[in-house]
């Protein structure tokens, strides 16, 4: 979703598209503003939050970009272990900002109310934890685990030092996965039986081969820092900058991407987790060294009583896509980008009939005893709308109003709309597929105790 933040709705900048209601080409389409788009109310100077980066890359940045734009938040200092982005984020925020490759430096900063945490992935646990116990609220980017044991412990020190902390998958906080949210509630699709949503790529950046830079060495890069608890491996800059296509820093396609649509479904649905998984797949094309297929499939059981099926696809020849589908016995309800639609076909109100195979007395016969229960009667009323779709305006960020949530919860001291409960279920489910596909067997979870029963 779009990153750039626009505080003036489209009317106020003559563009194509106002918050309203409008036909088009048969479809209802109501466009709805963000919260962004509201002027931002004075801060009051002591109610100013200053913030910290830990993990400066791709995410890291774009969120923490996104944060110096919420009202009443400063970046005031930044870590990362590759020396490069550390002289970024001083072009970024100001040279006047403390960087560093250590940060425990920064979490000893009694100035530093909260930090955003964008390293990859097998350091979520210990930065999150070393944050909360040193004081801090934390924005801890997804997956919020690597491994099962990750999350209690997360969890436990939530609690124990009561931090907040908002695990970043921003869907959860969109105005579109709301209205999603709502409308399955209000029984606008029936009952939900199914949610199939994919994710397929065709590029090589899609596919995790990020750009090394030109200076990756051990004087530029800290590697030791890096690897961290991962085993111990001479230099190697694809592990460095392409981490996701190792296990031992990643968690694969599942919790690069299942993660948010796990997130999605479990949002929208109101639902903690499937009880069984499967999952199969393979790496079809990126034979590049990688440990983790590039094609990914999995299938959820859900206590519900609906089942979710996922796909992510490396290797997609065709058009890129992204997107959920909620059916439902009334309709369905897809989210795809900035939008969601409704798609509602009334069943037939007769049962109709299949004849003409019999003999063609037999089939007059019995369309006259069709039509005798069944008499033709003249359409009454509108058609009505079988489609209805709600946008966001152009320049909707779900990131911001994700941060904003976070904020203003680290302000008033509430909840958060995606705490580490929430975030172990979605990412305690999505490893599920990495189990299952590794052991070639349905796995069983309990959503409510969040356990791998086996
Ligand atoms: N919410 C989203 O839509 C979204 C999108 C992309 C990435 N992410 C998540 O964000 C995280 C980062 O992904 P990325 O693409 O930005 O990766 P990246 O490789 O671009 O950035 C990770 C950075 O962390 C730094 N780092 C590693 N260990 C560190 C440590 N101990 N202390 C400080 N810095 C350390 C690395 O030097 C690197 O610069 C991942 O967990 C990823 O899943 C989320």
């Amino acid at each position: 979703m779009a990153e750039k933040v626009n505080r003036r709705s489209f009317l106020k900048t003559g563009g194509i598209m106002t918050a309203g209601t409008f036909i088009s080409g048969g479809v209802q389409v109501h466009a709805m503003a963000g919260q962004q788009e509201e002027p931002a109310k004075p801060m009051a100077a002591n109610d100013h939050l200053q913030i910290a980066l830990i993990g400066a890359g791709g995410r890291g940045q774009s969120d923490t970009k996104t944060a110096a734009q919420v009202p009443g938040v400063k970046v005031r200092a930044v870590a990362d272990c590759y020396d490069g982005r550390l002289t970024h984020a001083k072009e970024l925020w100001g040279a006047d900002i403390q960087t560093t490759r250590d940060y425990a430096e920064i979490l000893a900063r009694k100035d530093i109310d909260a930090v955003i945490i964008g390293t990859p992935d097998h350091w979520h646990m210990r930065a999150a934890i070393d944050a909360m116990n040193a004081g801090k609220d934390v924005y801890l980017e997804k997956p919020m685990i690597h491994l099962y044991s990750d999350g209690p412990k997360i969890i436990e020190t939530a609690q124990r030092t009561r931090r907040i902390l908002q695990v970043g998958s921003q869907r959860v906080s969109s105005m579109i996965y709301r209205k999603a949210k709502d409308l399955l509630a209000s029984g606008a699709i029936g009952k939900l039986n199914m949610v199939t949503a994919w994710w397929d790529r065709n590029s090589s950046i899609g596919a995790w081969n990020y750009s090394v830079p030109l200076d990756a060495s051990t004087t530029t890069c800290d590697w030791p820092r890096f690897l961290g608890t991962a085993p111990k491996i001479s230099w190697n800059p694809e592990h460095f900058f392409q981490w996701r296509k190792w296990k031992a820093y990643g968690s694969g396609e599942a919790g690069d991407l299942f993660v948010h649509l796990f997130s999605g479904t479990h949002f929208v649905a109101g639902v903690n987790g499937p009880t069984h998984a499967m999952a199969t797949g393979g790496l079809r094309f990126w034979n590049d060294g990688r440990d983790v297929p590039d094609v990914l499939l999995g299938l959820f059981d859900y206590p519900e009583g609906f089942n979710l099926s996922l796909r992510v696809n490396f290797v997609d020849g065709g058009a890129e896509s992204e997107g959920l589908v909620f059916t439902g016995s009334e309709g369905t309800m897809t989210i795809s980008g900035d939008s969601v639609s409704l798609s509602r076909v009334p069943r037939e109100k007769e049962p109709g009939y299949l004849i003409n195979s019999f003999a063609r007395n037999m089939q007059k016969e019995c369309l006259a005893a069709y039509r005798k229960k069944y008499p033709i009667a003249p359409p009454t009323g509108d058609i009505p709308l079988g489609e209805e779709k709600y946008v966001a305006l152009e320049g909707y960020n779900d990131t911001y109003d994700h941060l904003k949530n976070f904020f203003d919860a680290v302000r008033a001291r509430r909840p958060v709309v995606e705490d580490p409960v929430f975030g172990f279920r979605a990412a305690g489910a999505a490893l599920l597929s990495n189990l299952s596909y590794d052991r070639k067997a349905v796995v069983r979870w309990d959503p409510e105790k969040m356990k791998v029963l086996g």
